[in-house]
């Protein structure tokens, strides 16, 4: 079953320079060819996209979506002066701790859904509130069937009632081996108030002898050696770099650790945005995801993430793109999506605008108008009064590819 997407006004692929008028092809759920609209090949079923900017779906490769609770007090407070602090985590620990297993599924099912609905067709999810190893292991299970990039953050903060000593051994043990059977990666949150960087690097090593990839939080408090430490030990991503020192930047510059940076988590703590110009500019890798948790960054959007990467981080608005797409599938280590090249995943956004640039010119306006899957129609909004419907005949016949 072949899909044909057509009169694309602006289409991103990422391989190779943006293109007007154009069309492609999705065939057993990969792109299986990019072109003119007016050579297109003819497909089984057809989208119109009606002169709309097609881009490649989002990938969020930073998100916490296993928890219970909220705390919007909180954010009430930072909005009145507050500083954010590590230790909040700790309130949304007991909530989570609370919550049955349906209730937990329920809650992340749900933020995935609001994901989808904004664009991002791949999210990571990390455990890192539940702390105890039963509580770990329920969240790396349930999170491992919403997706495949799950990642172990037992090392979030040490939970009340144990010694530090204690729960290294138990994140570096038992905890470990109770959650590496579901998840592909370790992290650590690897600054003030949290774990210090020999703590860090012990708990990386203990997770890579199981045969985890590795991430970290680094930066997003304070400056340390967080940032150095993760490109040391080659890990994936390393996310915030909200206070990075000269040294941390010539570090990523000189390896293959991407710099996620997270801009819902600046915005909804009042905290310094990061230069991601000067990231740039120096030569590294960078990605953006949400970050979506209930203390730091309740955001699910993407596009959210572009507008403001774009208004305080510096970033132009076709860089901003590329980092929540393709940059965020580096920060995966995923070739297979984030692009729109023949034999790509089919994971792409109809946007409802003649550019992508209106993500970040439009900011909160709700423009993503159909989400495709491996081909599979995900989304399909016909917002009333907005231009002309969308090929129905081909939409449903996609759909039931
Ligand atoms: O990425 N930095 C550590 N973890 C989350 C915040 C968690 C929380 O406050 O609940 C973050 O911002
Ligand atoms: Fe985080």
């Amino acid at each position: 079953m072949s899909t044909l997407v057509t009169n694309i006004g602006v289409l991103v692929t990422h391989d190779g320079p943006e293109r007007q008028n154009a069309a492609l092809v999705i065939d057993s759920g990969a792109i299986a060819w990019v072109g003119a609209a007016s050579d297109a090949p003819a497909a089984d079923a057809s989208i119109d996209a009606g002169g709309r900017c097609v881009v490649p779906g989002f990938v969020d490769s930073h998100s916490h979506l296993m928890f219970a609770g909220d705390r919007a007090d909180e954010f009430e407070e930072r909005m009145a002066g507050r500083r954010y602090e590590a230790g909040g985590i700790r309130r949304t620990v007991g909530a989570t701790r609370k919550a049955t297993d349906d209730e937990l599924l329920a809650n992340a099912t749900t933020l995935v859904a609001e994901m989808r609905a904004q664009g991002t067709t791949t999210v990571e999810i990390k455990t890192g509130y539940g702390l105890t190893v039963d509580d770990e292991a329920r969240s790396a299970r349930l999170a491992r069937t919403l997706t495949s990039e799950v990642t172990f953050l037992g090392a979030h903060l040490v939970p009340d009632g144990v010694s530090r000593d204690e729960y290294l051994d138990l994140v570096t043990g038992r905890m470990l081996d109770a959650c590496a059977p579901f998840v592909k990666w370790i992290d650590v949150f690897c600054d003030r108030g949290a774990f210090d960087e020999s703590e860090a690097r012990r708990i990386i090593v203990a997770g890579r002898a199981k045969g985890l990839g590795v991430r970290m939080h680094g930066a997003q408090l304070a400056a340390s050696g967080a940032v150095r430490l993760a490109v040391e030990l080659d890990a994936a991503s390393v996310d915030h770099c909200t206070f990075l020192e000269r040294a941390d930047i010539d570090a990523l510059v000189s390896g293959s650790t991407v710099a996620t940076l997270l801009p819902g988590a600046e915005f909804s703590t009042r905290s310094p945005y990061p230069n991601a110009r000067r990231l740039i500019d120096a030569g590294a890798t960078v990605a953006i995801a949400s970050d979506c948790n209930p203390g730091s960054s309740f955001t699910t959007s993407m596009p959210f993430c572009i507008a403001v990467a774009v208004r305080e981080m510096g970033m132009t608005p076709a860089e901003a793109l590329w980092s929540a797409t393709l940059g965020g599938a580096r920060a995966l280590r995923r070739t297979d999506i984030g692009h729109l090249a023949v034999g790509a995943n089919a994971d792409l956004v109809v946007i409802d605008a003649p550019s992508y640039v209106h993500l970040a010119y439009r900011p909160g306006v709700p423009l993503v108008r159909q989400v495709l899957t491996g081909g599979q129609v995900l989304i399909n909004e016909v917002r009333e009064g907005r231009g002309d419907p969308i090929n129905e005949v081909g939409l449903g016949r996609a759909a039931s590819q």
